[in-house]
C-alpha cells in the first residue's frame, strides 16, 4: 500500500518534469536549425553593409536619399527602376547603363545585392 502510492508519486512527477524539458529542447532545435536555414541563405542580403557602398560609389549620382542628382538618373526615393527582380538590378549595375559605369570585377554579387536591398529601402 505505501510503496505502490510512492511508486505512483514519483512516476507523476518524473512525467511532469520531463514533458515540459522535452518540449523546450525541441523548441531550441528547431529555433538552431530556422536560424542556420536563415543565416546561411545566399538570398540573407544585408541592407545597411549595402548603404555603405552605395555613399562611396553611387551617391555622388544617385543622391543620399536615392533622388537622381542629374537628369536622366531614375529616382530610387519614387521607386523607379526598382520594380525589375533583384538579380536584374544586380546585372545591370554589373554591366553600366548609358552614364552609370560598368561595376563588372569590382564588387561581388553578394556585395551587389546588399546594395539592391539598401536601393529597395529608399523608398
Ligand atoms: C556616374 C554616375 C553614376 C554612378 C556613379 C552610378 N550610377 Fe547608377 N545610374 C546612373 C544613370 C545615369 C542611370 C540611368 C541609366 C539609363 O537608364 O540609361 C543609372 C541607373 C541605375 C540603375 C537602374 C538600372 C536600370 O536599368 O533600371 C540602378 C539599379 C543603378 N543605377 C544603381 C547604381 C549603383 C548601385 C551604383 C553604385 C555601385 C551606381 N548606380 C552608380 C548613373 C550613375
Amino acid at each position: 500500500m505505501m510503496e505502490q502510492s510512492t511508486a505512483g508519486r514519483s512516476r507523476a512527477t518524473g512525467a511532469g518534469r520531463r514533458s515540459p524539458r522535452g518540449k523546450t529542447r525541441l523548441f531550441v532545435a528547431m529555433l538552431g536549425l530556422a536560424l542556420l536555414c536563415w543565416g546561411g541563405s545566399a538570398i540573407a542580403a544585408d541592407p545597411s553593409k549595402g548603404r555603405q557602398i552605395y555613399m562611396k560609389h553611387c551617391q555622388n549620382c544617385h543622391g543620399i536619399n536615392g533622388a537622381g542628382q542629374m537628369p536622366g538618373v531614375p529616382d530610387f526615393s519614387r521607386g523607379e527602376a526598382l520594380f525589375k527582380p533583384d538579380i536584374e538590378l544586380v546585372r545591370r549595375i554589373r554591366s553600366g547603363q548609358g552614364m552609370m559605369p560598368a561595376y563588372e570585377g569590382m564588387f561581388t554579387e553578394e556585395d551587389l545585392l546588399d546594395v539592391v536591398a539598401f536601393l529597395r529601402t529608399l523608398r
